[in-house]
Order: C-alpha cells, then structure tokens, then sequence
C-alpha cells in the first residue's frame, strides 16, 4: 500500500509534505522519505521507521526553500523495511526521483532489459525499474511526459506514482493504475496524495483520477490525459465538504478510543435521511433502481467480513435473500457462480482494498450488477459499484476498524428492512420494533460506553498477560467472535481465536488450560442455553471465563460483565463496542502502539 503526496506551489513543501504523510500515515510506516530541488540539485532524504525518524533527519538538512516537494510513507511489499528501500528512489544519472505505492508485477522482466542496457538496479526495488525506465525514455521522447507515458506503458500491475525532475523543478508528474490518486487543486499551489486528507487543510476541490489517467501539475496549472494516447481526459472538480476537526483525537489518548465512543453518533448519523419514523419505513434511494437480488453474494476483508458474516443473519431472516459470505481474495479466485438475478455486496471502509476491488471487477465482468458499502466517498470502489450506499462514519484514522463496522452494519440492518419492505417478507410490526430498537442505541449506547470501558479496563489488567484467548459466539454473535478475537490480535499481539462455540468440542478445547481463558459472548436469546453448556464444557478443563452477558441470566462464571438487553442480532451494537474496548485496554495496558500497530496499515492495496 503506501501513501504519497505531491506539491507544486508556493509554501515551504518539504514540511508541507511531512505534515500530508503524517495523514497519511495509516497506509503504512515502515519507512517515509521525500525529495525535492534545491539550488539545481534533486535531493532525496529517506529514514527507516515512522515519520517521526524523518523528520529528525529533515531536522539537520537545509530544505527550507523548495516550494515543491514529493513525501512517500511505505507499507513494506517487495524488501525489508530498511532505508534503502524507502523512497523517494533516484534514477541513476540522479536527475528523477519517483514516489510509488503499489506493485509492478514484471519487475522482473523491465529490470532485466535495463541491466542490459548498463543501468544498475537493487535486488528488490521494482520502484527503481520505473524511474530508470523514464530516464531511459528521455533519451527517446521530447518530453518528460511523453518519456514517464512511454515507460508506464510498459508497467504491468499497480501504482500510483509521482515523479519530479531535477531540470523542471516545480513540475508534478503522476498517475495511476489500480492504486488511489486524486488531484488536490488549490489556488498558486496544487498537489496529488493518495488520499484527501493529505491536502485538506489547504484545498477542498479535488480531481478524482481513474485508472489509465496521467497529470501533470505545476503551481498553477493542471491537466490530466490518458496515458494511452495522452489525449486530454475532461475532469470534473468536487468540492469535499470534510472536516478536518473530525480527524484531530478530540481529548481521547488514542484514535481507536475516540472513534470507539463516536459510535452512538456513527449510529444516528448513519440513520440519518434514511428512516421514516412516522411510517416506520426505510429510504435507500441508491438501491431503488436495483430489483431484489435471488441471492446475495457478499464479499469483503477483515473486519468488513465479519459485519458481512453478521448481516447474513439478519438479510436472510428478515429479507428472505439467500446470503453467501466470501473473502475477497478467495472469491477472486473461484470461478463463482453468479446467477443471472444474483448480486455481489463488496463491502470496504477504504472502498480501496486491492482483493475487495478485484472482486467488484469480477462480478462485474460476469454481468452482475454489484451494491458497494464504502466510507470513503469517491473511493475506487464507489466509483466502480453499480450502486453505492455510503456508511457516513467519518474519516477513521485508527487501523484497528471500530466505528466503521458499526456504520457498516447500521446500512446492512436497513438494507435488510428495505429488501424485507419491498418483498414484504417482515410484518410490519416485526420492522417497527426493529426501528424501534434501532433508534433507540445511540442513547443507549452513550450511556453505557463509560461503565463498559471501566469494566473493559478492570478485565485488561487481569487478562492482559494471557498468551492465547478464546472468543465463542454462536448464531449472529459467531461473527462478533470472530471480531473480537481479530481486535485482541490486531492490537495487543496476543494470539486469539474466534470459534463457533458448538465447534469448540471438536478439536480446539484440547487446548484449553488454566492459562488459556475464554471470552463467551452469552446474551439473553434462544441460544443461550447451548452457549452456557459450551462454557460449562470450557470450565470443566479448567479454562477461565469471561462472559459478555444480559441482566438476568444465571451463570458461574470467572467474570460475568453485564451489557444491557438488546433483542436479537442488534445486540452486536453493544457486543462489538465491549469488545473493542476489552482490547484497547488490554493492548494500552501493555504498552502497544494501538492507533498504528506492527506490520499492519488501515488501507491495503496491494493483494
Ligand atoms: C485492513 C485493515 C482492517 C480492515 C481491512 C479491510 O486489513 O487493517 O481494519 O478491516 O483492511 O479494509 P476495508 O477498507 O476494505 O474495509
């Protein structure tokens, strides 16, 4: 994955740069670097780690008077997280430097027929290849566009990709395939980034760049073409009505504790427009021109998944659409067989991931029309979607997913009652409930969220030295699990595992010890009896037990942590948040980076 972020204008760029990569620093932060010209030299200035190892090199050097620049935050793909793998990377002869985030799949194959031309190229820097390739276009090509254009052509995979010249100083040069680009356009100055809030606070007006789409931009002009023919592509500029506020911690230590307690808001905004308290009835009208699905085939990664595993559940029993479930980077590999009435739902906070996008192009491919659930507005998979419902979270900062599941599954439970509407398959009294009880979580939400982080805090200290957790659910609540046991990994580093609790007995219980606990989620429905003989079954070899459960029911357990009542599958709105916090506790409590944990980013375009 990556971020990157162009500047052509006439402020100070370098820290202008440094100050967009640390917005876009949840695409990764093994290493970040930038490079620009000063007094004619193409200078590049590169550290291994967060930002932060930047920004005490950039420190020392004198970069005050560049008012363009390029800065490149990496997600490790191809060679270690190690400085010389940082970019920006230099072309040989050190008059290009390039930025990247993506993957040139025949590397290989480009870099051979460079090695044989005498340039020289480390062993895992693809990026390298693409640079080296422009400067050897130069030789060919009047023009540095047409030369970047020439050795595009040739690239074979994904990339957003900006380029600089030491001859043309305050020139931007970008494009992209497969990887996100958009063009900030600001008054004297414009920039490129692969994400919105890198700009923002300088320009609200945005050029959404498509694949096949090559700009080139200096301080006061922009103009993009398509990279086959460089004719000149007909934009449109759209004025981003964001909030900057809204991604500042607002009081919170962390991003994840604040987006955390922002759900009882997630929640009412994501309703917001969109029900009808009066009749008691919901309005989607980006689904009005599609029919009904005979089957419903959702695909998604990570905790996207889980809210999908989760609304199955609801849009079968409420909806009566027959659901299937997939990750998309096995879905994107089977040769699915998608009926001529089927649907396919990609479901994706970023609307960017790689496996998720290549899903949507598939089933669009075989002729089915596909419904995108997304956050990020004018994200890829937005764009590509034959419909797109927007989740309305916010911009979440934190890697960990925690408001968005909520916003995700707040759009999956009304698409469930519209679907349920249209086909009349739900009693009208059965949906007034649910909206009922829908509009009735961010008051309940808000006033549990404290006691809940107080008990989550309480737990962390006993539990957080626990080298292996169970987490079991059964029914809707196998998917919450499952989530569970993704945050507690994701964050603290502790190996966890979700589990259908009725599973449990045929294999994984042999590991259960007294040092290996469980976290059953135990609420108030019919299934609690088979949950409360699985638990028993966990205690009878010793394990410990926390239980997530309702006033009023009978358990000897370890610790009994009571949420309130909440009827049905829309208990996950007060499940998922205690689960969130258990792990935020338990990783704070151990001193892990929770808002930007190891190995990980919060976007990943790469497959
Ligand atoms: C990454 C993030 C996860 C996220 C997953 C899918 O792995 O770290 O938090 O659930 O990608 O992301 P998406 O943007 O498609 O929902």
């Amino acid at each position: 994955m990556c971020g990157i972020i162009g500047y052509a204008g006439h402020r100070p760029a370098v820290p202008l740069a440094v100050e967009g990569l640390r917005r876009l620093e949840y695409r990764g932060y093994d290493s970040a670097g930038v490079a620009f010209v000063q007094n004619g030299e193409l200078h590049t200035i590169r550290a291994e780690g967060k930002l932060a190892a930047l920004e005490e090199k950039l420190a020392t050097c004198p970069n005050t008077t560049a008012t363009a620049a390029m800065g490149h935050t990496r997600w490790a793909t191809h060679g270690i997280p190690a400085e010389r793998n940082a970019h920006p990377h230099l072309s040989n002869d050190g008059t290009l430097a390039i930025i990247h985030n993506g993957i040139i799949e025949n590397y290989q194959e480009l870099k051979n027929d460079l090695l044989t031309l005498g340039y020289t190229v480390a062993p895992d820097a693809e990026t390298e290849v693409l640079v080296n390739l422009t400067a050897e276009g130069r030789k060919q090509h009047a023009s540095l566009l047409d030369a970047f254009a020439w050795a595009l052509r040739q690239a074979h995979g994904a990339y957003a990709v900006c380029v600089m010249a030491k001859d043309e100083p305050g020139v931007l040069y970008a494009a992209r395939l497969a990887a996100p680009l958009i063009l900030g356009i600001g008054t004297g100055e414009n920039f490129v980034a692969s994400d919105i809030p890198a700009f923002l606070p300088y320009t609200r007006d945005v050029v959404f760049l498509e694949d096949g789409e090559i700009v080139r931009a200096d301080a006061n002009r922009w103009q993009v073409l398509r990279l086959a023919d460089l004719s000149v592509a007909d934009k449109r500029i759209q004025h981003i009505q964001w909030d900057m506020q809204a991604a500042q911690k607002g009081g919170f230590k962390h991003f994840m504790l604040k987006e955390i307690f922002e759900q009882p808001r997630v929640i009412a905004d994501c309703m917001a427009g969109r029900v009808d308290e009066a009749r008691n009835t919901v309005a989607l009208p980006e689904l009005d021109a599609l029919p009904v699905p005979d089957r419903l085939h959702i695909v998604a990664c990570g905790t996207s998944y889980h809210s999908g595993l989760w609304a199955r559940h609801i849009l079968e029993s409420w909806a009566k659409v027959p659901v299937t479930v997939e990750i998309a980077s096995e879905f994107r590999y089977r040769d699915a067989l998608l009926g001529k009435n089927d649907m396919v739902m990609v479901i994706s906070q970023s609307g960017e991931t790689a496996d998720t996008l290549a899903a949507l192009r598939m089933a669009r491919d075989k002729g089915v029309q596909v419904i995108g659930l997304c956050n990020v507005v004018g994200s890829s998979i937005a764009r590509e979607s034959s419909a797109v419902v927007y989740t309305q979270a916010g911009p979440e900062i934190s890697v960990a997913s925690t408001k968005a599941m909520c916003s995700q599954m707040v759009v999956l439970a009304l698409i469930a009652l519209s679907w349920a509407q249209r086909n009349d398959t739900l009693s009208q009294a059965t949906r007034a409930q649910m909206l009922h009880i829908l509009r009735a979580l961010p008051a309940q939400l808000e006033t549990a969220l404290p006691m809940m982080h107080d008990t989550a805090q309480q737990l962390a200290r006993t539990y957080a030295k626990a080298r292996s957790f169970f987490y079991l659910g059964r029914g809707h609540c196998y998917p919450l699990a499952l989530e569970g046991a993704l945050k507690l990994k994701e964050i603290s580093y502790i190996h966890a595992e979700g589990y259908a609790s009725g599973e449990m007995k045929h294999g994984p219980i042999a590991l259960v010890d007294p040092e290996f606990p469980t976290f059953a989620l135990a609420l108030d429905d019919e299934l609690f009896p088979k949950v409360k003989s699985n638990i028993v079954e966990v205690q009878a070899r010793r394990g410990k037990i926390i239980a997530l459960t309702n006033p009023g029911l009978e358990l000897s357990v370890d610790h009994s942590w009571v949420i309130p009542t909440v009827q049905g599958p829309l208990s996950a709105f007060l499940v998922l948040p205690a689960l969130q916090l258990f792990s935020y506790e338990v990783a704070e409590y151990l001193g892990k980076d929770v808002d930007q944990p190891r190995n990980l980013a919060k976007s990943v375009t790469v497959e």
